[in-house]
């Protein structure tokens, strides 16, 4: 029997499978609300049989999108529509989890069907782009303010707030996003950490940002349901981040709470040279799997289900998140369980599309309200 489709329980979450939509912007937020498109987009893939819907990075302060277009949950009103579309995803038998980010230096840039770059104030931009230190991402990005020590510990509880509010909407697993240049994984590398202060300068410093954010998450965040992290394991620099740091942090996060290290790689470097190929980050999820005693997802070009099979079946990880295939298939867990010959429940308005014995898929987590 394939191993992709055993499920797997993490505290009181257990998760149908181990196919995981992996977070992804959509650029579609107006003021940080999620609408119609969120729900469809990310509803579609929960109907396609996902074991775990993550949403887009979702910004916990204005200042910390990517883009004026990101989705946010920076303010209690930003509950209600996501809410909505937690309890579609649950309907459907998948988990509902949300991905929290700052974007850190790489703040205020257009949405890549908008421009690149710096969004300037009279397109909908911003000035206070925060940072570690005074290092632009590049040159048209802008140049970031350096945070103060005030400013470090309002953005830890700017993190606990949007994870009580994630809660309140009735997600299931949170995701810090420490990875592909955004503000924590900024701390995290001696690229763009120039500091000298408590939060810079050895691994020990540059690390207590996201150690002291997991803990302000775990304060808020149910003890019965996962807290995972997605890191970059490298920044494929000489003298960046690399994944023998990524092995020590990942040993320290585990007794602070974190369940799972999603191992993706790179982003804080515009001039680093990154070896794309299948399967290419798969590596880093192995090794932090084995050497820290963590579950660990891989993402990152896996795009086939005996692919994907081959990553659970032999440890390499506990789960695959998959980004660009399942824009291209939201339907790809119906067709990869139909490949691998494993028998899996169809939604009841598709059963007559699937296998003669097809079972209905029954809800999950569905609030009473
Ligand atoms: C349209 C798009 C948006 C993305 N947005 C995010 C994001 O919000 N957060 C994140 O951690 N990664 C984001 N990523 C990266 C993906 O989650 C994933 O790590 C990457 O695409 C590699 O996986 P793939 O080869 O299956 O696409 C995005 C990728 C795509 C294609």
């Amino acid at each position: 029997m394939p191993r992709l489709f055993d499920p797997l329980t993490v505290r009181s979450q257990t998760f149908a499978n181990r196919i995981f939509v992996s977070p992804m912007c959509e650029y579609s937020s107006t003021d940080g609300f999620a609408g119609d498109w969120h729900l469809v987009h990310l509803g579609s893939r929960a109907v396609g049989g996902a074991g775990l819907v993550f949403t887009e990075a979702t910004a916990v302060t204005p200042e910390g999108r990517i883009s004026p277009e990101d989705l946010g949950i920076w303010t209690d009103e930003h509950v209600e529509p996501l809410a909505r579309i937690v309890r579609f995803i649950h309907e459907q038998g998948s988990v509902a989890g949300m991905q929290l980010a700052h974007a850190g230096r790489k703040a205020s840039t257009y949405r890549p069907w908008s421009g690149a770059g710096t969004v300037p104030a009279s397109d909908g931009g911003w000035t206070n782009v925060l940072a570690p230190s005074a290092v632009p991402f590049a040159d048209n990005h802008p140049m970031p303010r350096e945070l103060t020590v005030d400013g470090i510990r309002g953005i830890a509880d700017a993190f606990a707030a949007a994870a009580g509010r994630a809660r309140d909407a009735g997600f299931r697993v949170i995701e810090l996003h420490a990875a592909h240049g955004y503000l924590l994984h900024e701390f995290l590398s001696p690229l763009s950490n120039r500091r000298q202060d408590d939060y810079g300068g050895s691994f020990g410093n540059r690390t207590r940002l996201v150690r002291e954010t997991v803990t302000a998450i775990r304060a808020v965040w149910p003890e019965a349901l996962p807290l995972f992290v997605r890191i970059s394991a490298t920044d494929w620099v000489e003298g960046g981040w690399d994944i023998e740091q990524s092995v020590e942090l990942a040993r320290q996060l585990k007794p602070l709470g974190v369940d799972l290290i999603d191992c993706s790689s790179g982003g804080n470097a515009a001039q680093a040279t990154i070896p794309f190929g299948p399967g290419y980050q798969t590596p880093f999820a192995e090794r932090i799997r084995r050497e820290a005693g963590v579950l660990t997802g891989a993402v990152g070009l896996i795009t086939a289900p005996l692919q994907a099979e081959l990553i659970v079946a032999t440890g390499q990880a506990d789960a695959v998140l998959l980004a660009r295939e399942l824009l291209r298939d939201p339907y790809f867990p119906l067709r990869a369980a139909r490949e691998l010959g494993q028998d899996i429940t169809w939604p009841a308005q598709y059963l007559r599309a699937g296998p003669k014995d097809a079972r209905p898929r029954a809800a999950v987590n569905v609030p009473d309200r």
